[in-house]
């Protein structure tokens, strides 16, 4: 059998790869409230200008509420023939309100309506994901105040190289974090537009009121080109982007709960709430959690690549390569999502070990830096001779097997004989880190500042 909705000029029905290819309820059946909410809108609208009746727009509306109430309790009859959400509810509709619901698709087309739910859904992620964003950001906040003197090594290239504060590092990716909702609300910003009302792709030639719609759906206004507006998914690799470069951030972070939970590190233990055993080796807990966001993040990323290598051969407007739109949208938001969720769950849960760390924080001469600096200070060296000076006693420990305080006077001054023992006051961790007091610097009492700065920031 031929197509209810649009076959009449078709005496055949599709075959069944064709069905295949074509469908899209297997997955767009996630947008039924989206595609609810603007049919409902498009109904109101109609009758407002008086396309349709009051009577008509009435049944649409109950017969929408009726639909949600059967897809709501799972008793939707979904069908692959009627190819996507869309045509499921209209012909579902139509079942239900019979002649009423055939005139909902007035001065609309599918290519409009699904840049309308896509961008509804969108929206309505970006909203989730916000609320999960600032959620790990208090997790963070409170870990950061909890620890902003919590001594640990500052790495570059992972090799010890200043030491810093647990809290530091925490606020680090408070500031990451606070970034991606920014992007995420830029994102949203520009999508606020409605598409609905574009139709096929030239608007219509009925009396509709794009700008009631709009304001109905919560959006800014409506789209002002209607090519652009069946054509464009900007908005979704933005939205994607925005999604894996807060994924890329968790994922850093991932890593290095992998490399601080190993033993040979020490940093930080995890709980069994977020660690798994091997069926062989008894002794193991794995960082499975970590190492799962870390791996969904080449999901998210994946999806924003897939998005927009369908596009970029696109001419105007709409075709249907674009159905392939969603499944990553979904897909990177929901890992995100999940991400989020193991994130803020391991924050909540590491135990840092404080003794560890501090331990740690003082090994690989990392006070190096300091000494030079004491140098520039009490004897007036330029920074560079400091620097050779510097690194003449770092060889000299070394080979003696020592750290830098290790060396006695005598052995500093046969480097350099103008060196005094004040030198000593600078070549602990402690003392390191509370001289850090350049704005964003890693002294405790900035670190315990900024903790309570975005302490209230978030609420
Ligand atoms: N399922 C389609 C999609 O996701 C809806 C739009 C269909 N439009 C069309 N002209 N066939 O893109």
């Amino acid at each position: 059998a031929s197509n209810d909705l649009w076959g009449g000029r078709y005496a055949e029905g599709p075959s069944a790869i064709m069905r295949e290819i074509n469908a899209s309820i297997g997955f767009d059946r996630k947008m039924w409230r989206q595609d609810i909410s603007g049919s409902l809108a498009h109904a109101k609208m109609l009758a407002h200008v008086g396309i349709i009746s009051t009577e008509d727009e009435a049944a649409i509306r109950a017969g929408l509420a009726g639909i949600a109430q059967e897809i709501e309790e799972g008793r939707f009859p979904f069908s692959e023939a009627l190819e996507d959400i869309h045509m499921n509810i209209e012909a579902r509709l139509t079942e239900r309100i019979g002649e009423a619901g055939k005139r909902l698709h007035t001065g609309r087309s599918r290519n409009d309506q699904v840049a309308l739910d896509v961008r509804l859904w969108v929206r309505d992620a970006i909203d989730g994901l916000d609320a999960q964003i600032a959620a790990v950001m208090r997790e963070l906040v409170a870990r950061a105040a909890e620890h902003a003197g919590t001594v640990m090594p500052g790495f570059t290239h992972l090799q010890p190289a200043q030491p810093t504060t647990f809290g530091h590092h925490l606020l680090a990716y408070v500031e990451m974090l606070s970034r991606d909702r920014g992007r995420l609300a830029d994102c949203r910003k520009r999508l606020n537009e409605s598409p609905l009302g574009a139709a096929a792709l030239c608007g219509t030639g009925f009396p509709i009121d794009r700008h009631m719609t709009a304001a109905a759906l919560g959006f800014d206004g409506p789209t002002r080109n209607s090519l652009d507006s069946v054509a464009s998914r900007d908005f979704a690799a933005e939205f994607l982007f925005a999604c894996a470069m807060c994924a890329t951030h968790l994922s850093r972070f991932a890593e290095e709960i992998v490399i601080w939970t190993n033993p040979y590190f020490g940093f930080i233990k995890l709980s069994d709430a977020f660690t798994t055993g091997s069926s062989i080796m008894p002794q193991k807990r794995n960082p499975d959690a970590a190492e799962l966001v870390r791996g969904k993040t080449g999901r998210v990323i994946g999806s924003l690549v897939g998005l927009l290598t369908v596009m970029k051969g696109l001419a105007l407007t709409y075709f249907k390569d674009m159905q392939e739109d969603k499944e990553g949208i979904f897909d990177a938001a929901e890992s995100l999502a999940l991400g989020l969720a193991a994130i803020g769950g391991m924050v909540r849960d590491m135990k840092p070990q404080v003794a560890r760390l501090a331990e740690a924080a003082g090994a690989g001469f990392s006070t190096a830096t300091d000494l030079a600096d004491w140098l520039v200070r009490e004897l007036r060296f330029p920074f560079r001779d400091a620097h050779h000076v510097t690194g003449r006693l770092v060889a000299l420990a070394e080979g003696k097997g020592v750290d830098l305080a290790g060396l006695t006077l005598a052995e500093m001054q046969s480097v350099e004989p103008r060196i005094t023992d004040g030198v000593f006051g600078v070549l602990t961790v402690q003392a390191s880190v509370a001289s850090r007091t350049s704005f964003g610097g890693t002294a405790p009492a900035n670190v315990a500042r900024m903790a309570a700065e975005w302490q209230e920031r978030l609420g």
